[in-house]
């Protein structure tokens, strides 16, 4: 079936520009679909079939968006609030209404955060008969020891209904303070710093360093972001 839209919109959702600045492109006369000069922002398209230019360069429609954001520390994940900056804040796109941060990390908590309008993805991803892997860098006060890795794999009585599933804990290094890498499956509620209580311990620094297949690109600076490339988009 046909996906009919304004051209105006089309333009802008296809990241050409705000609304209004496509506006001003069509009415310049920037703008043509199947070749013509198009100057009426509300002319409708068929996104599928008609091939829409701007200034002779082909815009291809793609209905969904995906960024990879470093979060630092210092904001929330949340698109609104009134007393934080949120990561929505860093993200600059025309769709950035539609935009959503999937999964939440707390405010001192820094690392992967996947950005995206794809809810349908984003549910599959959270949804706990998923199992996605999370892994996460920590450093913890205190002196890693078997009996702590142990328990992460049995699963530990955060104070829910369940014990957590099992949890994979690898030692980088080990202290008075302790370097790890920590691999859930769920999603609870500020779950690795309440994992670490449950063993008496406490995390000093908590940074995402993957979520599935996708990993964190260490190239990004904190604060950045970047689109997900076509094979990071089908390794989610
Ligand atoms: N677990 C936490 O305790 N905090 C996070 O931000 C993510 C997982």
């Amino acid at each position: 079936m046909a996906k009919v839209s304004r051209l105006d919109k089309y333009l802008a959702n296809s990241g050409a520009g705000t609304r209004s600045e496509v506006k001003d492109f069509i009415r310049k006369g920037c703008v043509t679909v199947n070749g013509l000069i198009c100057k009426k922002p509300e002319q409708k398209i068929d996104e599928e079939a008609d091939r829409v230019c701007l200034n002779d360069e082909i815009i291809s429609y793609t209905e969904f968006e995906y960024y990879m954001f470093y979060k630092p520390a210092g904001c929330v994940t949340a698109t609104q609030d009134n007393t934080h900056k949120t990561v929505m804040d860093y993200i600059v796109s025309s769709r950035k209404k539609e935009l959503f941060p999937v999964g939440r990390l707390d405010i001192d908590t820094e690392g992967l955060l996947l950005i995206t309008n794809n809810g349908e993805l984003a549910h599959r991803l959270l949804s706990p008969a998923h199992h996605v892997t999370k892994a996460y860098y920590a450093r913890i006060d205190g002196r890693i020891t078997e009996k702590e890795i142990q328990a992460f794999a049995q699963g530990l009585d955060i104070g829910e209904a369940r014990k957590t599933m099992p949890a994979i804990l690898e030692v980088i290094s080990c202290g008075e303070t302790s370097q790890v890498v920590v691999k859930i499956r769920e999603g609870k509620f500020h779950q690795i710093k309440r994992m670490f209580h449950a063993v008496g311990m406490e995390v000093t620094y908590l940074k995402r360093i993957s979520m599935g297949n996708l990993k964190l690109d260490e190239t990004l600076e904190k604060g950045q972001y970047r689109p997900l490339t076509e094979e990071e988009i089908a390794l989610l």
